[in-house]
């Protein structure tokens, strides 16, 4: 890629993708932005300068459908939500610079401008389109308004995506069987004059800026069959008044589509933290019109927005195209989606309520897997990681070794004269053993790599492969030996393991910035660690230092069967209140959006087959030795599949459900002796096994070698 690495002399902007104004949020909501605050803290660390903004989405039918519901104006309603999300992101140290929102007037003026620039340019235009119309409530049905059958491959769609099928966003006018979600008839199509955004003639643009699009590889890859297929042109009106007006035409029905002046929100939102601090603090100008490093972090139902119409809608307009994408996968909880009909949902506030510290969450969804992977909560789970790894590894080396320190040197043991030549020398550390020295440059290296691989869960762990380390050095060293027998030796390495903890404070500060400032404050520091560089892992403590207090607390595994129990019984009731076909409030948002239905297990089958039938199948493991997508088929991909006698190559429909690029090494089971079929022109010798509609590919519990028969 051609981007410099972090950091960079240009000022740098995280934006987290902007929640709908529609409802409660719950913990799944939340990785998106736990993933943009320790990015954008991250990247300060290191020393870019950075700008981390969102703000609200509050226009669009996912708010008007859903006031509607309520009896209440969008305006009202959205505003709510808004002023609600605004208050529960601090409180889980989701510290946005700016947190605005897109009815405000910073973003309907930019919106206005950037449209009208996009008119001058000449990639707007006038076009008559069939726009699904209710007769009986006498009314357009923009977006979610409509629903029925996704021309693309079938399934039951929204108006403007197909959420059940392919993924993609739909034209007015495009979807099939159109049905009023107003009263449930079936919608007529009528001819209406739209504007439309030229987002074809940006093709050629487009695939190259693709190719320097950097970040996970489902926003890299996802995006080529669009971008290198027949780009349609977009419409960007809407039949509705909820919305920003399109400019010059106030007073209309007429209003933008949601998704021109929500990314707008971005540039806005940092306009308004440069009007807060000034230019010379973050210029925003210089960020989004000159050359800055705009990094997007959303769910990953929205890559086509981010990567096709945003990039263009900002070439049009003279914008700064974003450096990278990072999408994440979804949530879920047990095992099953999130259902916030059914209650079946641990909330932001519910999780606060119950006493748990917001950065013992944090850590768990930004380490629990990469990125783009999917993570599934349970208070089980979460319980497991935060005992062995917070209270076990990183909560533990500190408590040990600062009281070590405190009870024996009353703070940071002197070592100077030990190392009086050493001073003189290249050492960055200068009190401190080289191979302790070593091991911290080796976490400050692994934090720089993970953050220039877009994966926070790389970055994060570094300060706790480091705390394990420390661990294993005082367990080896056993200072407490020593102090009789050779007290110098003894200082020294507890000298080393205060500058441990201090590098652990610095290069976990972004995951767990309440914690790790407790620590700055334990080891006697000021100031806030925020103010830090990766520089101050090897500066010196302080000298002294008080008692140290245990960081993290274990959590007793009858808490979470209390929990559980208490999600349970809520979900019971629920369920048992509520009307089954009540349909989600939240559904779009993006952290949970597939992930929310429930499932309707298809019955048991009745007709049984013999032993021998089944032996006549010849099922196989075998081990993915490389996946890529088939050309113009949506869901399709071609694997080569070592099965130990050979391998094979196989066509499977899980394109868009899985990162292919992290597909190869994996187990998976195959029907080896399947009658060979084409796919798209490409050959398939055998049927991958997967679960389900996420096409959760089977795999192995043990290490069976490919080829091994399954029986
Ligand atoms: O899908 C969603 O939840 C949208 N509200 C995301 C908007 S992100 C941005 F581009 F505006
Ligand atoms: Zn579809």
């Amino acid at each position: 890629m051609s981007h410099e690495d972090f950091p960079t002399e240009k000022p740098a902007v995280v934006t987290c993708g902007l929640p709908y104004a529609n409802g409660d949020l719950h913990i799944g909501h939340l990785r998106t932005y736990v993933g943009g605050d320790i990015y954008s803290r991250s990247l300060r660390t290191l020393g870019q300068k950075t700008a981390f903004v969102s703000g609200s989405d509050m226009h669009g039918t996912p708010v008007a459908v859903n006031a509607e519901k309520e009896g209440v104006t969008p305006e009202e309603f959205a505003l709510r939500h808004h002023e609600k999300y605004e208050a529960t992101f601090p409180r889980f140290n989701i510290e946005f610079d700016n947190y605005g929102h897109t009815h405000d007037e910073t973003n309907t003026e930019l919106t206005q401008e950037i449209v009208r620039t996009l008119e001058a340019e000449g990639y707007v235009y006038e076009k008559e389109i069939p726009v699904a119309y209710d007769p009986e409530a006498d009314q357009w049905l923009p977006d979610r308004f409509v629903e029925g059958a996704c021309p693309y491959c079938g399934a039951h769609a929204r108006g403007d995506e197909c959420d059940e099928g392919c993924g993609r966003h739909l034209e007015p006018g495009e979807i099939e069987a159109p049905t009023s979600t107003l009263t449930g008839n079936a919608a007529e199509y009528r001819e209406r004059e739209h504007k439309f955004f030229a987002v074809s003639d940006l093709q050629d643009y487009l695939q190259e800026f693709i190719d320097r699009l950097e970040g996970t590889s489902n926003a890299q890859n996802q995006p080529r069959e669009w971008i290198e297929g027949e780009l349609q042109d977009w419409c960007i009106t809407r039949d509705m008044d909820w919305g920003i007006d399109y400019p010059g035409e106030e007073g209309d029905d007429l209003v933008l589509y949601v998704w021109v002046d929500a990314p707008i929100e971005y540039v806005s939102s940092t306009k308004q933290y440069t009007e807060r601090v000034g230019a010379d603090t973050f210029d925003w100008e210089a960020a989004w019109k000159e050359s800055g490093d705009i990094v997007h972090i959303i769910g990953r139902d929205i890559i086509q927005h981010h990567t096709v119409f945003w990039p263009a809608m900002l070439r049009g307009a003279g914008y700064v195209e974003p450096r990278a994408v990072m999408a994440s996968g979804f949530i879920t909880l047990n095992g099953k989606g999130f259902s916030t009909s059914r209650n079946r949902a641990v909330w932001a506030d519910e999780y606060l309520d119950e006493g748990f510290h917001p950065d013992l969450l944090r850590y768990y969804l930004a380490t629990n897997g990469g990125v783009q992977q999917d993570v599934d909560f349970s208070w089980s789970k979460f319980k497991d990681r935060v005992n062995s790894e917070l209270v076990g590894t990183v909560g533990n080396f500190l408590y040990r070794s600062m009281l070590f320190a405190y009870r024996n040197f009353e703070g940071t043991p002197d070592v100077s004269e030990l190392h009086s030549e050493a001073s003189e020398t290249e050492s960055r550390a200068a009190e401190v053993s080289e191979e302790v020295e070593a091991r911290i440059q080796e976490a400050i290296d692994e934090f720089e790599a993970g953050i220039n691989d877009y994966s926070v869960r790389k970055s994060g762990n570094a300060a706790v492969r480091l705390a394990q380390f420390g661990n294993e050095y005082i367990q080896r060293n056993e200072p407490w030996k020593l102090t009789d027998e050779d007290p110098e030796a003894a200082a020294q390495v507890i000298r080393d393991c205060v500058q441990i903890a201090k590098a652990i404070a610095v290069l976990f500060f972004p995951v767990a910035p309440d914690k790790m400032q407790a620590l700055w404050e334990q080891l006697g520091e000021d100031g806030s660690v925020a103010d830090t560089g990766v520089d101050a892992a090897f500066e010196a403590p302080p000298a002294s230092f008080g008692e140290p207090e245990a960081l993290f607390e274990k959590i007793e595994d009858e808490r979470v069967e209390e929990l559980n129990e208490k999600l349970e019984a809520r979900v019971a009731e629920t369920e048992s209140e509520s009307d089954e076909s009540d349909e989600d409030a939240e559904e779009n948002m993006d952290a949970d959006s597939d992930a929310d239905a429930d499932i309707d297990f298809e019955p048991l089958a009745d007709d049984r087959i013999s032993f021998e039938d089944f032996q006549g199948l010849d099922i196989r493991v075998g081990e993915i030795v490389a996946a890529e997508g088939i050309d113009g088929a949506d869901k399709l991909a071609k694997l080569t599949v070592d099965i130990g006698v050979e391998e094979r190559q196989i066509v499977a429909g899980i394109k868009q459900l899985h990162d292919l690029d992290s597909l190869a090494g994996s187990k998976v089971i195959i029907v080896a002796n399947l009658e060979k079929a084409e796919l798209f022109g490409v050959e398939s010798n055998g049927m991958l096994l997967a679960a389900g509609d996420e096409a959760d590919i089977l795999t192995t519990h043990g290490d069976a070698v490919p080829g091994t028969k399954v029986q």
